[in-house]
């Protein structure tokens, strides 16, 4: 896909479940293969960078096995790489060549290192400097100071300190840290570190020693200068490590909360993550957004007052979720300052200058400095539609641009399938909390399938008839022989059922059942499944997952109350019982099937006390529906009337 274009959205709340920390995955991996014993690592994230580290760990003898639902074993080496030549090729992963650098270079093998055309711009020369005051032998095979490399074996000696600068990049520490328990453990010594110039990106540090201590190699520090590994401790498996959700993916939902109302909820992290970028919601909060934190959740929601607070701050500490507040600062009530981010500019891409000229399209003023930018929009001007974002092969730059589409603007972000560097799915997760829901209700031969599907094809949105997931549920469950009233049995079958939509068509294991699920015995079952909390419940994700770009309208039961409680506009659609039963007759007799509109009356009124009397998902208005009687309405006017209801809560 060269481009995605972002319809204009006004309004985020949901709930997304993060991937886990890039930050967290690729250390734990690389710290899981040169421990002894078995790690498994829980909620690893899937993507290109981990891919990255995954391979090299193979190539390098270790054995990495998927163990289904993002957990993976890794069999550790106690010690060393085994395999003592290797060319490996890590793309634009600055998580994986920076530490696999270091261990190597401890490892007494032969080894070239290269990656993509970026990654031999970014800087490692200071990682080599520290390496060779060790005796290791690391070499360039282009330009001094940058990858690729290549590294020899060659003798090491640790008595002296060894000097690192901390100011361009905190990830040469971190992988200096990280390798030097090998020497270490070998030597019987211990090592010094000694941090020249301030060191940048603190947090991450602390991501490393806590990571460090949890595979049993406790570092101590003075202040942020000295560092000292222990004599003689090699890594040891802590057994089960789960992954922290992302934080600073965590940024652009919590962002999007506050910017476009919320609430937004992310859930993976919380207020005892050993991320730094958790930091992103203090800035947030000052802001004015409302920020609630759980142990395992962080919430956040637009100010009370509406407008997001202009701000002027060091975001030296979070140099990555900083990036998401450049782009937040277009929805602020004055110029915003970013400073002490000099960083920015040797990561995927120089992100100072390709945040200044990429805001710029969107109307803003931007002024750029050596390690800073101060943005302006002018007020109350909207932002201008239609700009077209370059990403610079940059995940950040793709997920950030997503948000300006919240101005109520199209927004066009170009080569969006960068973002699989850390975040595969992202613009699905993005349209789950933005993508506007119309939910429609209302009982049963009011029209409201009808109406919904066509103002879903007015709107050019997506269509959930979540009637008909219950009615295949019942029919799946009536093929298998599992009785309806076997709770477990049949939510079981609802959670993975083997039904797909296409046009008009609905199959079942690609069978076309559009027509065996309206028969009156389906509809029967229907009803009794539908009564099972379980099978509910099973189909919740199900559900959701239709709420995509640019929008959706789901007709049903409870889709505003439990699906879409937060849905943008809800609508409960009825009809005088007599005319219902009008509408049901003419249908029938249009169908060629003889009927009778007292008995269709009466069948009616039977249904409609049963489902209002219904203990589970009872037929109800949501107390924020808009109520509209379409007795005396036919179709088209019903669908106007659903279509103007939707342009009044936009307010437009
Ligand atoms: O709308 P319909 O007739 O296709 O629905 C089939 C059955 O499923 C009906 O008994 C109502 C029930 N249902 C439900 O409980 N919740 C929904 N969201 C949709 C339908």
């Amino acid at each position: 896909m060269s481009y995605l274009d972002l319809s204009p959205l006004h309004h985020a709340a949901g709930i997304v479940r993060l991937p886990g920390s890039k930050s967290i995955s690729n250390r734990s991996l690389l710290l899981a293969a040169l421990a002894s014993g078995t790690t498994e690592i829980r909620d690893l994230l899937d993507s290109d960078d981990t891919c990255v580290m995954l391979s090299a760990l193979r190539t390098l003898g270790v054995e990495v096995q998927s163990l289904g639902n993002d957990a993976w074993r890794v069999t550790g080496v106690g010690g060393p790489f085994p395999v003592k030549q290797a060319e490996l090729f890590l793309g634009n992963a600055g998580t994986a060549f920076r530490p696999l650098t270091a261990a190597l270079a401890l490892s007494g093998g032969h080894y070239k290192l290269s990656g993509v055309p970026r990654m031999h711009e970014r800087p490692i020369g200071d990682l080599v400097d520290g390496l060779r005051q060790i005796g290791a032998d690391v070499g360039y095979l282009g330009s001094n100071g940058f990858p690729p490399l290549e590294i020899s074996s060659a003798s090491l000696r640790i008595d002296a300190p060894i000097k690192v600068r901390g100011d361009v990049s905190s990830q040469f520490l971190t992988a200096l840290l990280m390798a030097l328990p090998l020497v270490c453990q070998e030597k019987g010594r211990s090592a010094e570190i000694e941090v020249v110039g301030e060191l940048i990106s603190k947090p991450y540090i602390e991501i490393t020693l806590n990571l460090m201590a949890r595979f049993g190699v406790v570092v101590e520090r003075d202040g942020w200068s000295r560092f000292r590994i222990p004599a003689g401790i090699g890594y040891r498996s802590p057994g089960i490590l789960h992954v922290e959700g992302d934080a600073s993916s965590a940024s652009y939902f919590l962002a999007a909360g506050a910017i476009a109302g919320g609430p937004v909820r992310v859930e993976g992290v919380g207020r005892n993550s050993i991320q730094g970028d958790v930091r992103f919601v203090e800035s947030l909060a000052a802001m004015g957004a409302r920020i609630e934190m759980g142990d395992n959740f962080i919430e956040a929601r637009a100010p009370a007052s509406g407008k997001l607070r202009a701000f002027d701050a060091d975001f030296n500490h979070i140099p990555d979720a900083a990036m998401t507040l450049a782009v937040a600062a277009l929805f602020a009530n004055g110029p915003c300052t970013l400073r002490n981010i000099a960083s920015w500019r040797v990561k995927e891409t120089d992100r100072i200058a390709a945040m200044a000229t990429e805001l710029r399209k969107l109307g803003a003023t931007v002024e750029e400095g050596v390690d800073f930018l101060t943005v302006s929009t002018p007020h109350p001007s909207p932002l201008t539609p239609h700009a077209s974002i370059d990403t610079y092969d940059d995940h950040r730059m793709a997920m950030c641009f997503s948000l300006a589409s919240l101005a109520g603007v199209p927004v066009r972000i170009n080569d969006p399938n960068c973002v699989a560097k850390t975040f595969p799915d992202y613009f699905a997760a993005f349209a789950s909390i933005t993508a506007p829901v119309v939910a429609i209700d209302g009982p049963s031969a009011s029209g409201k399938g009808t109406v919904a599907a066509r103002v879903a094809q007015a709107l050019g949105y997506h269509y959930l008839d979540s009637g008909s997931l219950y009615r295949l549920t019942a029919l799946a469950a009536m093929r298998a022989g599992i009785a309806l009233d076997d709770e477990a049995g049949v939510a079981a079958l609802a959670a993975a059922l083997p039904a797909s939509f296409d046009g008009e068509r609905i199959r079942l294991d690609n069978d076309d059942v559009t027509d065996a699920i309206r028969t009156e015995e389906c509809s029967s079952g229907a009803s009794k499944v539908a009564a099972l909390p379980a099978v509910r419940a099973a189909l919740l994700d199900r559900q959701r997952a239709y709420r995509q770009l640019p929008g959706l309208v789901a007709e049903g039961r409870d889709m505003g109350s439990v699906v879409f409680p937060l849905a943008e506009a809800k609508i409960f659609l009825t009809a005088s019982v007599e005319a219902r039963a009008n509408r049901r007759h003419k249908q029938l007799i249009d169908k060629g099937v003889s009927a009778n509109i007292a008995n269709l009356l009466q069948d009616l009124r039977e249904r409609d006390a049963r489902d209002a009397a219904r203990s589970v998902a009872p037929l109800q208005q949501c107390a924020d529906a808009v109520f509209v009687d379409t007795t005396n309405m036919d179709i088209g006017v019903a669908v106007d009337t659903v279509l103007d209801i939707v342009r009044d809560v936009r307010g437009h």
